[in-house]
């Protein structure tokens, strides 16, 4: 049996450099069973390419991401490629018998998504998607919580994710912004992360009813982007805005309890403020990312006259992941996600176990975005297994 595993990165920029920070911190902090080699990180432009592979710490680079995954000395592709290359890629992966890791949404539609879980099921390789907010030790911590009961027969899911870095009508028509290569808007790209989570903490969807709307309609062509920020020319042509802005749904969930979503990036003020609470008939929890190292718990069963929401700081030695990082109170942060969702890629490769979320989950939660888009089309109700 082996005892690496050689890595094949195709992106370098957003989600490239925190999962080229994540490959190279998870042995640090952890033990995985297998050892990492960063082989090489794969983009279109030579010069920025080469630039990332030596500051990010990779054996070398490609240029065309076909020939990262034909070479023979690559076990793990994983795509942090805009959400149009993931079905091409993880398919072309998949049949030259690499395990996958791929970024969320799956991909641009639930028709694709699906083929892509047959291929990587057929070709009997490890597939797993970037839902890294379920990495948060606080998400784990609700999580068990859930499990033991301590939040009782679960009522609501109240989740919004709210970012503000498009409100500009001058931002550009960055590849965020065309539905031809992300799917959609906020939706896909935020709403993908909290239906995840619901799916994760409270459990299946039943039926969906949603709204969206694309407040700016037109936007300058983008002239360059990195991450979230990007430039345009003045004066540059406009182009079409074709994804949503802002959608917002309700939801019933199979064990009966009712879900609110709300995702735009049209709340001023709001940067990566992903939320959400539970409400059971024991308690309740929230937890939001941009305070990560905390989860509020308030139960019905404390004392009357000191009932209230407790801060707990999920940085306990006892706390899930907490103990491979530093001493309690010592906070952790965004890049850490990354970290514990690529040490059960691995160990799931090491022993042969299932990954989690898989491929599947992506699937799943692109029913679901999928089903709250009809909704909006038909103005109705729509049973997410219908789809
Ligand atoms: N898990 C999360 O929280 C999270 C956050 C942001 C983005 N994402 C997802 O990650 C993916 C990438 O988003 P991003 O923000 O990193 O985008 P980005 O624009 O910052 O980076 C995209 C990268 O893909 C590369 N690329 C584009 N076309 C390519 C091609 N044909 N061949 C090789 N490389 C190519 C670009 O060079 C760039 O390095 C998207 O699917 C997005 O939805 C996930």
């Amino acid at each position: 049996m082996k005892d690496t595993l050689n890595i094949g990165l195709v992106g370098y920029k957003f989600m490239g450099k925190a999962h080229s920070n994540a490959f190279r911190k998870v042995g640090m902090f952890f033990e995985p069973s297998l050892r990492l080699n960063m082989k090489a990180i794969c983009g279109r432009d030579e010069e920025w390419v080469k630039e990332s592979a030596e500051k990010f710490g990779w054996e070398g680079y490609e240029t065309s991401w076909e020939n990262l995954v034909k070479r023979d000395d690559i076990d793990v592709i994983d795509i942090t490629a805009p959400s149009n290359f993931h079905k091409e890629i993880a398919i072309a992966a998949a049949e030259a018998g690499k395990h996958i890791f791929c970024e969320k949404p799956l991909a641009l539609n639930l028709k694709d998504a699906r083929e892509m879980l047959e291929v990587v099921k057929k070709a009997n390789v490890k597939h797993q998607i970037g839902f890294n907010y379920r990495f948060a030790p606080a998400v784990q911590l609700a999580k068990k919580l859930i499990d033991e009961g301590k939040i009782g027969k679960i009522y609501h899911y109240r989740a919004h994710y709210l970012q503000d870095f498009i409100i500009d009508p001058c931002f550009p028509l960055v590849w965020r912004l065309d539905k031809d290569v992300a799917g959609s808007g906020s939706h896909g790209d935020l709403g993908a992360h909290f239906v995840d989570l619901a799916r994760f903490l409270v459990g299946e969807f039943d039926e969906v009813i949603g709204m969206s709307e694309t407040f700016i309609k037109e936007r300058p062509i983008v002239e360059r982007m990195t991450g979230l920020t990007a430039t345009a020319q003045e004066g540059a042509e406009m182009g079409k805005v074709t994804v949503d802005d802002a959608t917002i749904f309700m939801a019933r969930f199979k064990n009966g309890a009712l879900g609110s979503f709300e995702a735009t990036r049209f709340a001023a003020g709001h940067k990566n403020d992903m939320f959400f609470e539970i409400n059971g008939s024991k308690g309740s929890i929230r937890f939001s990312v941009e305070r990560m190292n905390e989860l509020e718990y308030y139960s019905v069963e404390d004392e009357e006259g000191l009932q209230g929401f407790r801060l707990l700081q999920v940085t306990e030695d006892i706390h899930p992941y907490a103990d491979a990082w530093w001493p309690v109170g010592h906070v952790i942060g965004y890049e850490h996600t990354f970290v514990h969702e690529m040490y059960e890629f691995i160990e799931a490769i090491a022993k042969d176990k299932p990954t989690n979320p898989s491929f599947n989950d992506g699937v799943k939660c692109s029913q679901i975005l999928e089903a709250v888009d009809v909704s909006i089309e038909n103005r109705q109700w729509i049973e997410v297994d219908s789809l």
